[in-house]
């Protein structure tokens, strides 16, 4: 019998993007003029899906779009293009999502806006329905650009049947009960490790975040600092950092999620953290070389011809 092929679930956004290229992004009250414009695809949890899925797992998507023209062809590329199960994606009355997004020409730097749309209708209840998809995965992957209490019910319904998860709790809200559950493997940029720990951690002080990691019941936390190395700190005690892959980036939009989607496949697929993460860190450093949050996103061969550059792990040199 063919082994069973490994398969991530993600529960999370889709939207549409409104792409601005622009000289110097626009400072508080400043109008600017666009260089370029472009209508792509995008959220936060449909990018971390597509990613996936180049990694040559299963994927099986839970999320929520408008009865929109552009909803009904965002569904249809995602199952005819990339393969991706789309019986959990639900449709609402309201718009699909739409996400404004400026980018910086020289830095590839971006300021992003995101009118949540249908995307708020991915309730509690149609996260229920799909309990069965969700236990059937060997890794659930979610974001918090969805109603909260909907990210928590994927969750839980994960947690009690042995499913691993991985957490990008990206956009960062405030109040995420972090007490309630265990969570495998969280994945956090610079900005939103400091939301999260209220201080920007580096090699040194390990003792201390590993307290604050194990007070949130985090159980690997993965920093990503573009590029910077990769910060992993796990519970246990062991604290490694992981090389970028050296690129000039002319767009990151999606190249966090470009990472979690290929982590999340990569942990699927049975390889360790370290290695998980080598391969995320060529996933979201080859994302940044061309436009969109989803064109760029490379496939597993792509990663592959890469991810020998990137050196075995770091031991921090800080306390331990
Ligand atoms: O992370 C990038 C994504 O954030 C964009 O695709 C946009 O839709 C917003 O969700």
């Amino acid at each position: 019998m063919p082994a069973k092929k490994s398969k991530v679930v993600v529960v999370g956004s889709l939207n549409i993007d409104q792409v601005f290229r622009v000289a110097d992004l626009p400072a508080r009250g400043e109008t600017v003029t666009a260089n370029d414009f472009q209508c792509l695809r995008g959220g936060k949890g449909a990018n971390q899906a597509i990613s996936a899925a180049r990694q040559n797992v299963d994927v099986a998507m839970i999320g929520c779009v408008g009865k929109d023209d552009s909803g009904t062809k965002y569904v249809e590329y995602l199952e005819k293009e990339e393969g991706i199960d789309v019986t959990g994606i639900s449709k609402s009355k309201a718009p699909t999502g739409t996400a404004f997004i400026a980018v910086e020409e020289d830095s590839g730097e971006n300021t992003i806006i995101v009118a949540g749309g249908a995307n708020e209708g991915l309730s509690h209840s149609l996260i229920s329905d799909q309990q069965s998809l969700i236990e059937s995965a060997s890794v659930l992957l979610v974001q918090l650009e969805i109603p909260v209490h909907s990210v928590i019910e994927a969750i839980n319904i994960a947690t009690r049947s042995g499913v691993p998860v991985v957490l990008n709790p990206s956009p960062m809200i405030p109040n995420f009960p972090w007490d309630d559950f265990s969570i495998p493997y969280v994945i956090v940029n610079e900005t939103e490790v400091e939301e999260l720990l209220d201080f920007q951690p580096d090699t040194n002080d390990l003792e201390f975040v590993r307290q604050e990691i194990y007070d949130r019941r985090i159980e690997n936390l993965i920093v990503t600092r573009g590029s910077e190395t990769t910060l992993v700190y796990t519970r246990e005690g062991d604290f490694f950092e992981v090389e970028p892959l050296p690129v000039l980036p002319i767009d990151t939009v999606g190249a966090g999620d470009a990472f979690a989607g290929c982590f999340a496949a990569r942990i699927a697929g049975g390889e360790s953290v370290e290695d998980g993460v080598r391969a995320a860190n060529c996933a979201g450093a080859l994302t940044t070389l061309g436009g969109g949050a989803q064109n760029p996103v490379p496939d597993r061969e792509k990663v592959d011809l890469h991810v020998e550059q990137i050196p075995k792990r770091k031991k921090f040199p800080g306390r331990r």
